[in-house]
């Protein structure tokens, strides 16, 4: 079976190529390197042991994915190609709906074309919003709180729509959250440009000295140490979801939605904590003011993609951290070479 794997060369799709391969998939990327280095694939390549047939085009790019489908017989897609940048999101709006939106629009259509209707897609556990309880369910309301998390409800819901105007199509929606770690050898993980947003990429630059001290963004949350609550989860188990979720996308009746979390919330003192035990190395940090849109908890109730797909998250937050530290102080300077 050969499936189509948009954004293969970003950080989730990277490691779910691996997984892929090992599970017996033909795999063929296609990514515009906006967000991501060719030294990520020939590292996947170092992994599995052989060449990945790679097209570098862009989703909105129609003869770019016709090159593709003209090309190789595919049966499915996993459509990770996207931009994922909240604040940036907020500062160039247009930017987002266009390469969120407009590109699976136009990825979906040339699929139908050749006949290809089966799509796993990237969502996030943004699309919660600021959740009333948790842990949160796949039936909670949907809210988004930046043009970011905005694109991916329009995609979840204009791909309900495509659904509900042909049946044929098999459709699953994944809505991740926290996603960290990286491969257990050590040469491929994440590689953020410039500061890190995130809370993972940051502290693992502190601990290696790229970084003088971590700022948490409030220290007053109504939690238990008073900073924000996440569900972090492992790459290589995410990348697992994605394997699963092609088992069962060929017998889908309707469009899925399903939860890839762990249901473990842990707060930013504990991923400060876990990472010095893993490293061995200490992470300064200050409490500064709260960072503006950030909610104080979110974490998953993953019993439904046990239920539907037979899978959850397997890894710890110690191994999440030790494997963060083994590609961050053996690539201090990830890639190198990125958007090249
Ligand atoms: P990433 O930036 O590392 O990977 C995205 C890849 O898509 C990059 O390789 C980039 O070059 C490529 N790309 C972007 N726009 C493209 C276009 N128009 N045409 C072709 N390629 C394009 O991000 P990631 O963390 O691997 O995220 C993958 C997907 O998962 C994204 O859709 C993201 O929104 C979603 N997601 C990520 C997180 C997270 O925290 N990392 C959480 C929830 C959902
Ligand atoms: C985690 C916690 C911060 C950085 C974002 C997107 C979301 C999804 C995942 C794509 C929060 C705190 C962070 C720092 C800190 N992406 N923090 N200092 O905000 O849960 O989610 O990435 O879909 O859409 O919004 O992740 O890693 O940025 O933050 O104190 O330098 O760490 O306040 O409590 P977040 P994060």
């Amino acid at each position: 079976m050969s499936i189509l794997v948009t954004g293969g060369a970003g950080y989730i799709g990277s490691h779910t190529v691996i997984l892929l391969i090992e599970a017996g998939y033909d795999i063929v990327i296609f990514d515009n390197f906006c967000n991501a280095s060719k030294e990520a694939i020939k590292r996947v390549e170092k992994i599995v042991g052989h060449k990945i047939a790679t097209f570098e085009g862009d989703v909105r790019n129609r003869e770019d994915l016709t090159k593709v489908f003209k090309s190789h017989n595919i049966d499915a897609v996993i459509h990770f190609a996207g931009l994922k940048a909240v604040g940036e999101s907020v500062e160039n709006p247009l930017k987002y709906y266009d390469n969120n939106v407009n590109g699976t629009a136009v990825l979906c259509e040339v699929m139908a074309e050749y006949g290809c209707k089966s799509i796993v897609f990237s969502s996030s556990a943004t699309v919660y919003g600021d959740p009333h309880t948790t842990p949160i369910v796949e039936s909670f309301p949907l809210f988004a709180t930046n043009p970011y998390g905005r694109t991916k409800l329009f995609v979840e819901e204009m791909l309900r729509d495509l659904y509900v105007s042909d049946n044929d199509w098999k459709i699953v929606l994944l809505r991740y959250f926290n996603p960290v770690g990286a491969h257990d050898l050590g040469i491929m993980g994440e590689d953020p440009n410039g500061i890190p947003n995130n809370l993972m990429p940051f502290i693992a630059q502190t601990a290696v000295g790229k970084r003088e001290s971590l700022s948490i963004f409030g220290g007053d949350y109504d939690t238990p140490d008073g900073t924000g609550i996440r569900d972090y989860i492992h790459v290589m188990d995410l990348a697992d979801g994605h394997v699963k979720a092609l088992e069962i996308i060929k017998n889908l009746s309707e469009v899925m939605t399903i939860n890839l979390g762990t249901g473990n919330g842990y707060s930013v003192l504990d991923m400060v904590k876990a990472f010095e035990k893993a490293s061995g190395k200490k992470v300064p940090y200050k409490i500064v003011p709260r960072r503006a849109g950030d909610i104080a908890k979110c974490f998953a109730d993953p019993s439904y993609a046990k239920e539907v797909l037979g899978w959850e998250a397997k890894r710890s937050i110690d191994e999440m951290c030790q494997d963060t530290w083994r590609w961050q102080s053996r690539n201090p300077d990830g890639y190198k070479n990125k958007g090249k």
